[in-house]
């Protein structure tokens, strides 16, 4: 597969975590050598959306990028940069919101889960956030977007936009994104409970592994990771309605480069005692260094800086460049 354009991007709302590796970070890695250009981008300004994650910004973001490079995003190959660093994401997505019906924002599943009960007291930015997002993706003409399932149908408005715009102004300004939503680790769920997503926001910590997670604290994780009695079985079929044993089952699978079939095979017939002491080597192999490797990036604040700095320069000069275009298709009066 030949890809033009990459990009993506974190919040950084807090810890990052096993599903926005395997969900988002694990498959960038592995893409970034196909494609003519990566834009990975640490989206700061979505994380204001979420009032009570936006505490240590400034770290957070530093931290989202060290994750980054310390799972192996190469700066050589692919801009690392901070969405506020590129003041035309939130002018793109001023102007796609004057094309954005309500109507499609109300459908968003994600906007429902965060507001929760009180919807009149959320936010606009909450309501928008589907919008700052497809102007990221649109600002650069991506031609890619690698996410975790979870995003499918952000994607979906961002190409629905897309296509509006261009429809509305006769033009092709605006190509379509295509999500690339792959793996056993596309939809990775709580440790404690398999019907719920991994995510920064639970409050519990045994809920996730963090990417800097100590051995000890993979080990505990595990040991206590919700399961049920019954061994593991010979097909994946058969693990339905066992959301808690699925979801380790497609961990391993997702960390051991293997499909969920593969290990039902090996282990079928033991008990998650067993999976388990290897499925916590599995983890600790990869996300221990991984960690280690992000506290020593974080020692080097002013070497993380330039790295973002120099991303924001690469991702400033194709924005401006298209901003340029978007703005005449649309019949902006020139600057
Ligand atoms: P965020 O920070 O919530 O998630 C970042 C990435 O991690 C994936 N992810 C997961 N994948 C599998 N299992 C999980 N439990 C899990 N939790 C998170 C997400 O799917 C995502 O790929 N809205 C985006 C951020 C964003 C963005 C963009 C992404 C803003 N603009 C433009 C792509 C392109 C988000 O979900 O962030």
């Amino acid at each position: 597969m030949t890809i033009k354009r990459i990009l993506s991007g974190i919040r950084p709302t807090g810890d990052i975590h096993l599903g926005n590796y395997l969900g988002a970070i694990y498959n960038w890695v592995e893409m970034q050598h196909q494609s003519q250009q990566n834009l990975f981008c640490i989206v700061d300004l979505h994380a204001l959306t979420t009032l009570q994650q936006t505490e240590n910004l400034a770290l957070n973001t530093r931290t989202v990028a060290a994750a980054y490079i310390a799972a192996g995003i190469d700066p050589k190959k692919s801009a690392i940069f901070a969405q506020s660093h590129v003041p035309n994401h939130s002018e793109l997505g001023w102007i796609l919101g004057c094309f954005t019906p309500l109507g499609w924002l109300n459908r968003m599943t994600q906007f429902k889960d965060k507001a929760g009960k009180h919807k009149e007291l959320a936010h606009l930015g909450l309501y928008a956030y589907p919008v700052l997002m497809a102007a990221d993706i649109l600002l650069y003409k991506a031609s890619h977007v690698p996410v975790g399932e979870d995003q499918k149908q952000h994607l979906e408005l961002a190409r629905d936009l897309a296509a509006a715009v261009n429809h509305r102004f006769n033009t092709d300004i605006f190509p379509m994104p295509e999500p690339i939503i792959q793996g056993a680790g596309m939809r990775v769920m709580s440790l404690r409970d398999g019907t719920s997503k991994m995510s920064k926001s639970d409050i519990s910590d045994y809920s996730r592994i963090n990417m800097m997670d100590t051995q000890d604290m993979i080990e505990q994780k595990i040991r206590k990771a919700k399961t049920d009695m019954e061994p593991i079985p010979e097909t994946v079929a058969a693990l339905a309605g066992r959301p808690e044993a699925q979801n380790l089952i497609n961990i391993f699978a997702a960390m051991s480069k293997q499909n969920p079939q593969e290990i039902c095979s090996v282990f079928a017939g033991n008990n998650f005692s067993e999976f388990k002491k290897k499925l916590t080597d599995c983890l600790i192999n990869t996300i221990v260094p991984i960690g280690n490797n992000m506290r020593e990036l974080m020692k080097e604040e002013t070497e993380l800086d330039k790295i973002l700095s120099n991303g924001a320069i690469i991702a400033n000069d194709l924005a401006e460049k298209h901003m340029y275009e978007i703005r005449s298709a649309i019949g902006l009066l020139k600057k």
